[in-house]
């Protein structure tokens, strides 16, 4: 039996920038499938911008990011650029996206389960109806019509993040990415989704594949809970990318200070105007 990891992204040498603010200055990075990584880094660093990268979502500027394309009989490894956007629409059948702020559609719960299931893997709504079912309830949100039929935006903060959660597992997918998924949530539910990204990290998929989480974060709990492969981005570079265990014990000056100062970078969509961010601008840990 084959036991080489298999490399699920490869990232070369990738540079990203916006209107002459570079990012990303050089990104080198292989994540493999079956691992659960957590991408950290002062906010403005550039983590959902690697993310958005690897979506497809814009063109790069230089290097290269290269996908396991599953949407064939022989799994390989592709460069983005080869594809076209029906060809990114057939990668992402296998991706699941928890967005920062959730990015939930108006509409109903079941609107916001069902789209994707429609649009991206062409399902009707009878076959649709018993995912969402199954995905609302390993969320522990309640799964009967009435909840369905709810708006998304009467929704507490934290159940918007669960059905966003919910939105992602009903692709069943190979791939989840989860962007910041418990900022700006109370302890209780922080937790109850640090014991979810678990669950579903550790549930096969029906071929017994394993599946890849990648997770961006803030938490130190969640980095404590999950203790993933930590990678940490520093001035658009990878400033480290160990086990959570190096990292949490490492005395280097960026990352100390990142350390610490995590708990209130973690809460920053509810205490913004309360935080002094002066001394983590001169660290060059927050560039906004
Ligand atoms: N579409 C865009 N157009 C112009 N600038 C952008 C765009 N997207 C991101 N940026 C800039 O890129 C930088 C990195 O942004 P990014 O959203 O990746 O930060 P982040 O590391 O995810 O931060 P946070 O932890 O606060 O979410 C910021 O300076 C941001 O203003
Ligand atoms: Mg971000």
């Amino acid at each position: 039996m084959n036991t080489e990891p298999q490399i699920e992204f490869q990232i070369k040498d990738l540079y990203k920038s916006f209107s002459g603010n570079a990012v990303l200055k050089g990104i080198n990075l292989e994540l493999y499938s079956g691992e659960i990584i957590a991408i950290v880094g002062g906010s403005g660093c550039g983590k959902t911008v690697l993310l958005n990268s690897i979506l497809g979502q814009y063109a790069i500027d230089k290097g290269s990011i290269r996908i396991l394309d599953r949407t064939h009989d022989i799994a390989e490894l592709k460069n983005l650029n080869e594809f076209n956007a029906l060809d990114i629409d057939d990668i992402h059948k296998h991706w699941g996206v928890v967005f920062q702020r959730n990015a939930l559609f108006s509409g109903s719960v079941y609107f916001n389960i069902a789209l994707w299931l429609k649009e991206i893997k062409g399902l009707e709504d009878d076959v649709i109806k018993p995912i969402a079912e199954r995905a609302l309830a390993s969320v522990d949100l309640p799964n009967d019509k009435q909840f369905m039929d709810k708006s998304s935006n009467a929704l507490s903060g934290g159940m918007a993040k669960r059905l966003a959660i919910a939105r992602a597992i009903s692709m069943d997918p190979y791939v989840l990415f989860y962007d910041e998924p418990t900022t700006g949530l109370d302890p209780t539910s922080s937790t109850n989704i640090h014991d979810l990204i678990f669950n579903i990290h550790n549930t096969n998929l029906d071929d017994e594949s394993k599946r890849t989480s990648i997770i961006i974060t803030h938490d130190k709990d969640l980095l404590s809970r999950l203790r993933p492969r930590t990678i940490m981005l520093h001035h658009g570079k990878v400033h480290f990318d160990g086990p959570f265990e190096q990292f949490e014990k490492s005395q280097s000056d960026v990352i100390r200070p990142y350390f610490d100062m995590m708990p209130v970078l973690h809460k920053k969509d509810n205490e913004e105007t309360e935080i002094d961010t002066s001394l983590y601008k001169r660290k060059g840990l927050l560039t906004e």
